[in-house]
């Protein structure tokens, strides 16, 4: 296999001063109809942020005359684009790879592309390069802009070819999209994370912390809204740091988010924020903005003051209550939900109360909740585990029942109510059922005819079940 850059989680980590560039992104003139005749499959794990790289991903393909099919038999290129969070997601991805072994053999010509945040790893390619030698490529998450080259040159030379680059450069504008969705769309604000919570590997498999520039994100909102797209959500590691990065330092997320709300779309959403710098003009953009949705994503991790410092999350307990009090108070409807790590390095049975309790005081309606999971190359790997694997999933399924508990009541005090909801499409389990979600990002189920796909409607709410709700169009 060719080897031309291989990951390197010690070169990832370094955060290098050099001024971040843009370019932009054109679509190839001498590579031409590559995958004309042949279908394509993509599979992707992990964040928002793989899903809209593989939005990317697809377009290239499409380019090149690729189309797109559901069935492994009949793929000549399949590309598995990998999460690295947690063990669990890693395994995943090993099982698929092995199970597409035998594919190989059936249908040598078929091309097996890895890209993703797993590719940043070195354990991973290494592990690729030794026991999955049927990966035909391995593409990194710093050079997505690369891959039709690089799978010109597999295919041409039939060789394979590990391209990978830790030190992350420079953004690539104007990247063609084949968006999943018709009326919601993801819109990167930035890249990369430079918070280096201890847990963490995403610092080290996306990179520094780079925001885009403003023009750029306002220039792809109105063509999203000239196509006819309803919401968009903004993504980033952690949205409230954009533009810390760009020069002159003067425009933050509070001014980008007021910018893009006087444009014509109807719906802002925007994942995921840092407790640590949430500051009052965002509270006070989304509170007095209609088209900014009144939910919020605020991952807390922890309860315990002491583990929350060893996670290196830069805040405490009492500053988080007394972040969303100040929220509750300025958007009082607002939705709140949380991601959860339990079973962290030393934590002990008070540091879980200490969760437990700031779940009880702070109305969650949802949260994402982990089993600590240790990432090779992140600090908190070094530090000693305590707890037993069965210690630790019996308190996430303590946590789990007051979670829930969350979700039944955000969604209960909906019902009798009028909604907003964006029509999405048909049930899939029932016919003449239509499904969407409302402004506090709340699962409607009500009947309805296709038509109504795509539109913003009022709807009834009748009952309240833990997970959706049931309306009915007024
Ligand atoms: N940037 C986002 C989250 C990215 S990862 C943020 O900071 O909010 C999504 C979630 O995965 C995290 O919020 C955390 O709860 C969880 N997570 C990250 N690393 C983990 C690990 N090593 N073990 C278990 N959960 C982890
Ligand atoms: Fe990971 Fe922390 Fe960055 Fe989120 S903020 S991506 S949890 S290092
Ligand atoms: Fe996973 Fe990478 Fe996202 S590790 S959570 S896909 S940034």
């Amino acid at each position: 296999m060719e080897q031309k850059n291989l990951p390197n989680l010690s070169k990832a980590r370094k955060r290098l001063n050099n001024r971040v560039i843009t370019s932009e992104y054109k679509p190839h003139k001498e590579i031409k109809g590559l995958g004309i005749g042949k279908k394509y499959l993509i599979q992707t794990h992990g964040c928002q942020a793989n899903e809209a790289d593989s939005e990317i991903l697809r377009a290239m393909l499409e380019e090149q005359g690729f189309t797109l099919t559901d069935t492994v038999e009949t793929a000549d290129l399949i590309l598995i684009n990998t999460c690295a969070v947690r063990e669990s997601a890693e395994n995943k991805v090993f099982g698929e790879l092995g199970r597409l072994k035998s594919y190989k053999k059936v249908n040598p010509d078929l091309i097996l592309v890895v890209a993703g945040c797993m590719s940043q790893e070195e354990a991973t390619v290494e592990r690729i390069l030794t026991k999955y030698r049927h990966v035909d490529i391995v593409l990194g998450t710093h050079n997505l802009h690369e891959f039709i080259n690089y799978l010109y040159y597999v295919m041409t030379e039939n060789k394979k070819l590990v391209e990978v680059y830790s030190e992350e450069g420079n953004i690539v504008e104007n990247l063609p999209h084949a968006r999943d969705n018709r009326f919601k769309a993801w819109v990167n604000i930035m890249y990369g994370c430079d918070e280096f919570c201890t847990y963490c590997i995403v610092p080290y498999t996306r990179g520094k912390e780079r925001s885009r520039q403003k023009e750029y994100i306002i220039e792809e909102v109105e063509g999203l809204i000239a196509k006819g797209y309803k919401e968009i959500t903004l993504l980033g590691q952690n949205v409230n740091s954009y533009g810390l990065d760009l020069e002159g330092d003067k425009y933050h997320f509070a001014d980008l988010l007021e910018d893009l709300s006087n444009l014509d779309i109807p719906r802002i959403r925007f994942t995921t924020s840092h407790p640590k710098d949430f500051s009052d003009e965002l509270i006070d953009v989304i509170a007095r903005k209609q088209n900014v949705m009144p939910y919020i994503h605020l991952p807390v991790q922890s309860g315990s003051n002491a583990i929350l410092k060893r996670m290196n999350r830069k805040y405490t307990k009492e500053d988080y209550l007394s972040l969303i009090n100040k929220i509750y108070n300025r958007i009082p409807d607002v939705s709140l939900t949380t991601d959860i790590i339990v079973g962290f390095p030393g934590e002990t049975e008070s540091d879980f109360q200490e969760t437990l309790d700031l779940v009880k005081k702070s109305r969650f309606e949802g949260a994402y909740t982990f089993v600590y999971s240790a990432r090779k190359g992140t600090p908190a790997a070094n530090y000693e585990v305590t707890l037993s694997k069965g210690e630790a999933k019996q308190r996430l399924y303590e946590l789990n029942n007051l979670v829930n508990e969350g979700y039944a009541a955000g969604n209960k005090r909906f019902e009798g109510q009028i909604v907003k909801v964006l029509v999405e499409g048909m049930s899939k389990t029932k016919t003449d059922t239509l499904s969407g979600y409302t402004e506090h990002n709340k699962l409607v189920n009500f009947k309805g005819n296709e038509s109504l796909i795509g539109k913003i409607i009022d709807i009834k709410i009748l009952k309240a079940k833990t997970w959706s709700l049931d309306g009915e169009v007024i």
